[in-house]
């Protein structure tokens, strides 16, 4: 790659649980580029926000603790999240992160600051990168992009069997109804909305293994398909 030719940035988007990040690791690890999670940056605030007490709707506070907050995500057997030196990548999965966060995600302030921190891998990395705006906002241009998506009752039955296999007690009705309220803070918030970019390829999980959807992907890329 010359010098003046930009790394290659792959985005995936899609609401929760439609396996963007496990088959963004999966294309990562086959293509040796950099995994990115921007969701993890997310929760990684959201859970700074929880622990300092902060008033959202106070901008000298929120200011203040954007500036002041070290967030690091650090590539590993699976990707580590620190803030300040701390590891907190099992913190930030916990149902109490994703029943705040959607307040957090509507935050100009936070979302300028982070949309910021990830652009920034871009300038040493090729990378791939799953979210919610990766393919409409952070990177409009980005080579490949893709849009995963599947029912929402399969999308609460992957994070159903998640959260019960680390021993967390839910129902999953309660998933459903939490994962709803998620979706439409998602699809409605007037910055950064979930959407699917123009010139994404589509692909609904709901009835594919992990193996189907990662090859879909990889055949794409290989195919230089994007562009349908
Ligand atoms: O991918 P995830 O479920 O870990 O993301 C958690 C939340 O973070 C999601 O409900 C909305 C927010 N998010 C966002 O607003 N923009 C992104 N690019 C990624 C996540």
């Amino acid at each position: 790659m010359s010098s003046n030719q930009k790394n290659i940035v792959i985005a995936l988007d899609g609401p929760a649980a439609s396996g963007k990040s496990t088959i963004a690791q999966i294309i990562a690890q086959k293509l040796n580029f950099l995994y990115i999670d921007s969701g993890a940056m997310y929760r990684a605030f959201t859970w700074k926000m929880m622990q300092n007490n902060i008033n959202i709707d106070n901008n000298t506070e929120l200011n203040e603790l954007i500036n002041n907050t070290h967030l690091v995500l650090k590539k590993g057997f699976s990707i580590k999240v620190y803030v300040d030196s701390l590891d907190i990548t099992t913190k930030i999965r916990d149902p109490e992160i994703d029943r705040n966060i959607s307040i957090v995600a509507k935050n100009d302030l936070i979302r300028k600051a982070l949309v910021k921190l990830q652009r920034s891998y871009q300038k040493n990395y090729n990378i791939v990168m799953d979210g919610r705006d990766i393919g409409t906002i952070v990177f409009p241009k980005a080579n490949y992009k893709f849009y995963l998506e599947a029912s929402i009752e399969v999308r609460a039955m992957r994070r159903f069997q998640e959260l019960i296999a680390k021993g967390k007690e839910i129902t999953l009705e309660k998933i459903i109804k939490e994962m709803q309220n998620r979706d439409h803070a998602d699809f409605t918030r007037t910055i950064g909305p979930l959407k699917c970019a123009k010139d994404a390829f589509r692909i609904d999980t709901s009835e594919l293994s992990i193996e189907q959807v990662a090859s879909l992907v990889l055949n794409c890329i290989k195919n230089k398909g994007n562009k349908s």
